[in-house]
């Protein structure tokens, strides 16, 4: 991933949330606990009701609101969205709970810079109601994926992925929480790998220190050796 930035400056990051901020909050963790080696610019909501907003507040963070049912169409919001994005001049956008589908326009606009994280174990369940459809399926297995976005939703070269198992008691809100903490601790580790420009992306693969970044699901090798990074 070719990577402009001077050996010395801080990867400059933008976060868009659309509520909770958990990540958001784990990525701020991260980098106050001396693991994360960014600059976080700016959150930018689509939602002003959204908690997160507050959370980047607390610490300090730009926290800006831009409201999507202002625009007539998806495209004109994701252009207003971009133009703001665009004045911090950030190397990395990290879409951490971000419920809007954003247009080819952007995503092709960032394109190896646009990261998300999806709760399931993609290429599995992409969507809404990861936990329910994956308690309905009766999966063993279920978890979290940091991916680069691409146009279809969902989908993009896989970064990072943490199992966790389906127990016969979970409800699907006891499933979210059991995956929710393995989200805290991937989706910083995928932006530290980013930020230290070890990640990069050769056809649909994404290389991490050259070597292929995300196994395959079923291979029990789910990052349990990354996590140990952070
Ligand atoms: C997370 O489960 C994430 O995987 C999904 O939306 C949720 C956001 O939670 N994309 P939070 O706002 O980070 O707490």
């Amino acid at each position: 991933m070719p990577d402009a930035r001077p050996p010395s400056a801080r990867c400059r990051v933008v976060v868009l949330i659309s509520g909770r901020g958990s990540n958001l909050q784990a990525i701020i963790d991260a980098m106050h606990a001396g693991n994360l080696p960014i600059e976080l610019c700016a959150v930018i909501s689509n939602r002003a009701q959204a908690a997160g907003l507050q959370r980047a507040r607390d610490a300090g963070i730009a926290a800006e609101v831009i409201n999507h049912q202002g625009y007539a169409d998806r495209e004109s919001f994701d252009r207003a969205l971009a133009a703001r994005v665009d004045d911090f001049h950030p190397d990395l956008i990290v879409l951490a709970g971000f419920m809007r589908v954003l247009s080819r326009w952007f995503i092709e606009r960032y394109r190896g810079r646009l990261m998300n994280i999806h709760p399931s174990l993609l290429p599995a369940f992409p969507g809404l109601s990861t936990h329910e459809r994956a308690l309905a399926a009766g999966v063993k297995e279920h978890g979290a994926t940091v991916h680069f976005v691409t146009a279809e939703v969902d989908s993009g070269p896989i970064i990072v992925r943490a199992a966790v198992p389906v127990l016969p008691a979970d409800t699907p809100s006891s499933l979210a929480a059991r995956v929710l903490e393995q989200e805290h601790r991937i989706y910083p580790l995928a932006i530290k790998w980013f930020a230290e420009g070890r990640l990069l992306v050769r056809g649909g693969d994404v290389l991490l220190d050259g070597k292929p970044a995300a196994p395959p699901a079923s291979s029990g090798g789910i990052a349990t050796k990354s996590l140990k990074d952070l």
